[in-house]
């Protein structure tokens, strides 16, 4: 989760958030270089005293200068594409997660097993134990395995809600009447926080999402 001072993105916990990362990254560090060397430019435009009476054309500059951000822009446009596809391929999971968003919590569905499904509501503040993080902890936690694929199906039972875990790098939309798919693989054990992101009502940040992941024989210790 993220504590005081990270405007950054958290540490990745899923090896698609780390793609997602460098990406990130990548395509910073081309926005920085343009930045300057725009910015160089028009600094530059300012301080010089040529006139150019006579210019009247310039076909090979423009062909320059129309070709290179086009080249530029598949630089971003092709790693891009490839994250896009990465994070929608689904790797033969062992388990599924259902989660249905409600106003204002969520509810957990594990398909795999018989009858077993909860609520995950927030912890009030005033509930909130000395170790407990205010508007982020929950009375009832996922328990999922780490080192194992992971399916999440993702709907909703009354308004769009959106179902977030930014160091999982997943972030999939729970939408009345339809059933959303995507899938995840945490690489370490530890507690993953997220949150809803579609402004879903007036309780919308208070249904916090909380992941406990554990090693496989823990879960399933946990699920009998
Ligand atoms: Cu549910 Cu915002």
């Amino acid at each position: 989760m993220s504590t005081w001072a990270n405007l950054g993105l958290q540490d990745s916990a899923s090896p698609l958030m780390e793609q997602l990362i460098f990406f990130h990254d990548h395509a910073l560090l081309i926005l920085v270089m343009i930045t300057v060397l725009v910015g160089y430019l028009m600094l530059m435009l300012f301080f010089n005293s040529y006139v150019n009476r006579f210019l009247l054309h310039g076909q090979l500059i423009e062909m320059i200068w129309t070709i290179l951000p086009a080249i530029i822009l598949l630089f971003i446009a092709m790693p891009s594409l490839r994250l896009l596809y990465l994070l929608d391929e689904i790797n033969e999971p062992s388990i599924t997660l259902k989660s249905i968003g409600h106003q204002w919590y969520w509810s957990y569905e594990y398909s795999d097993f018989n009858d077993i499904e909860f609520d995950s509501y927030m912890i009030p503040t005033n509930e909130l134990s000395n170790d407990g993080f205010r508007l982020l902890d929950v009375d009832n936690r996922i328990v999922l395995p780490m080192n194992s694929q992971i399916r999440i199906l993702v709907t909703a039972a009354d308004v769009i809600h959106s179902w977030t875990i930014p160091a999982l790098g997943v972030k999939v939309d729970g939408t009345p009447g339809r059933l959303n798919q995507t899938n995840f693989f945490i690489n370490r054990p530890g507690l993953f926080y997220g949150q809803c992101s579609e402004i879903c009502g007036a309780n919308h940040s208070f249904m916090p999402i909380v992941i406990e992941s554990v090693p496989v024989n823990y879960f399933i210790k946990w699920i009998s």
